[in-house]
């Protein structure tokens, strides 16, 4: 039997001060590969809607797109011989927000319907009574603060944040606000790499960092930007290999023996 990850791993990762591996996938192939190459957490995110499905942001993203998407990573996760990973769904714009009645509704159908571990909604201080609504109903909640791409129309932009006092004092409030509310992960985007250190040092869940420095528990990154498959990589995630290029090299390769009578070769 492969060792499953639950949010407790995650928990006794942190107090060994061992760091735990988070990434997005999207379908079941990339569950399938992320699994073996080891990694812990298979994060269905919104994200899909810009890397895989031609938005412009994660606006557009339905509820039962992520319910299809992440419906499929979850079939793919248990097929490593070592270990099944977390699989964590993102509750996409307008579904959880209204209420923690909304969330709970929300919730319940991806995990009913998915068979997913975990929910991740995007807010701090202002959804900690949401989230303590669904934990106190049993759903692992991963919170995500500092940058949220979700208000990208209010923000205007997909800046970094936390540079400026406020901002570093609403993010330190969020984190402890949203960990006291039962959160059992927290995912900090584009803030300063010293404020990270200092939230992971204070809560007592796992820090998930992306574009927020080493300091944190556990990174993530978007299988497109790992993997080179994006056209433009932000400056915190160099692409590991550039899929891009040997995609379309291929492509090309095959493309040509095609129109040169070369395939099939009999
Ligand atoms: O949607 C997503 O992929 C995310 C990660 C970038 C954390 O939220």
């Amino acid at each position: 039997m492969n060792k499953r990850i639950t949010a407790a791993t995650l928990a006794k990762a942190k107090a060994a001060n061992q760091k735990s591996v988070w990434l997005t996938a999207y379908d079941t192939t990339s569950a399938t590969l992320a699994e073996a190459a080891g990694v812990d957490v298979l994060l269905v995110g919104d994200s899909l809607g810009m890397v895989a499905l031609g938005f412009d942001s994660t606006i557009p993203v339905t509820l039962d797109q992520m319910i299809h998407h992440t419906a499929a990573v979850v079939r793919g996760a248990g097929s490593s011989d070592s270990h099944r990973a977390w699989v964590v769904c993102d509750l996409p714009f307008g579904t959880y927000q209204q209420s923690p009645e909304q969330a709970f509704e929300t919730s319940a159908r991806v995990l009913q319907e998915t068979g997913c571990d975990a929910v991740k909604l995007e807010g701090g201080l202002p959804m900690a009574e949401t989230i303590r609504f669904l934990s106190d109903r049993g759903i692992a909640v991963v919170a995500h603060i500092g940058l949220t791409p979700q208000s990208v129309k209010k923000f205007g932009s997909y800046r970094p944040r936390g540079n400026n006092p406020e901002e570093y004092k609403a993010i330190l409030a969020d984190a402890g606000a949203v960990a006291d509310a039962g959160a059992v992960a927290l995912v900090l985007e584009s803030v300063p790499a010293e404020l990270a250190e200092k939230i992971t040092a204070t809560v007592s869940i796992p820090t998930v960092g992306i574009g927020a420095g080493r300091g944190c528990d556990s990174q993530v990154l978007v299988w497109h930007d790992l993997l080179g498959l994006s056209e433009k990589n932000p400056p915190f995630a160099p692409a590991y290999t550039n899929l891009r290029e040997q995609i379309t090299t291929a492509i090309a390769a095959w493309s040509d023996d095609v129109r040169h009578g070369k395939f099939p070769e009999t």
